[in-house]
């Protein structure tokens, strides 16, 4: 059943007639247009369709989208400050970290999220905390390495 739900994305407010049970990840696609979040497996197994809410990285495609309601919701869309790319952003730009790219808006998301709680983290935590998200163009020594570059420019975080 439709009902009116309202949602924070990237700190603009949007009411949604949906039923609360649809995922947010068809919400923000289909409905607001929002096509940086991607599609890949739909059972919360390869991290394409991450987006941050309250900070923390979600899998969106499993998401209720009325579990989001009045949550605040960051995706890849919203990243940048004023059109200034976040420093994660420029550190996959700078360490050439994608090839098809299909994969890298949920990989920048979850390493926003990894390095805010993790600042000065070793190639091991970064391996692990990057295992949920999958490359299939095998770019991973690259991620890698731009999240070293980003959290040795921490500060700007
Ligand atoms: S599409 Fe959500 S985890 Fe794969
Ligand atoms: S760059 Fe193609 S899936 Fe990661």
């Amino acid at each position: 059943m439709a009902n009116i739900i309202k949602l924070r994305v990237n700190g603009v407010a949007h009411e949604i007639n949906a039923d609360p049970q649809t995922s947010l990840l068809s919400v923000l696609r289909d409905r607001l247009d929002m096509t940086g979040t991607k599609y890949g497996c739909g059972e919360a197994q390869c991290g394409a369709c991450t987006v941050l809410i309250d900070g923390s990285p979600r899998r969106s495609c499993v998401t209720a989208v009325g579990t989001a309601a009045n949550r605040h919701i960051t995706t890849i869309e919203g990243l940048d400050h004023h059109g200034r790319l976040h420093p994660v952003q420029k550190a996959f730009l700078e360490e050439d970290a994608l090839q098809c790219g299909y994969c890298t808006p949920g990989m920048i998301l979850s390493a926003v999220a990894f390095l805010k709680s993790n600042p000065h983290p070793t190639e091991q935590e970064i391996a692990q905390a990057m295992e949920g998200n999958i490359c299939r163009c095998g770019t991973y020594p690259r991620i890698v390495a731009a999240i070293q570059r980003a959290a040795r420019k921490r500060a700007e975080l």
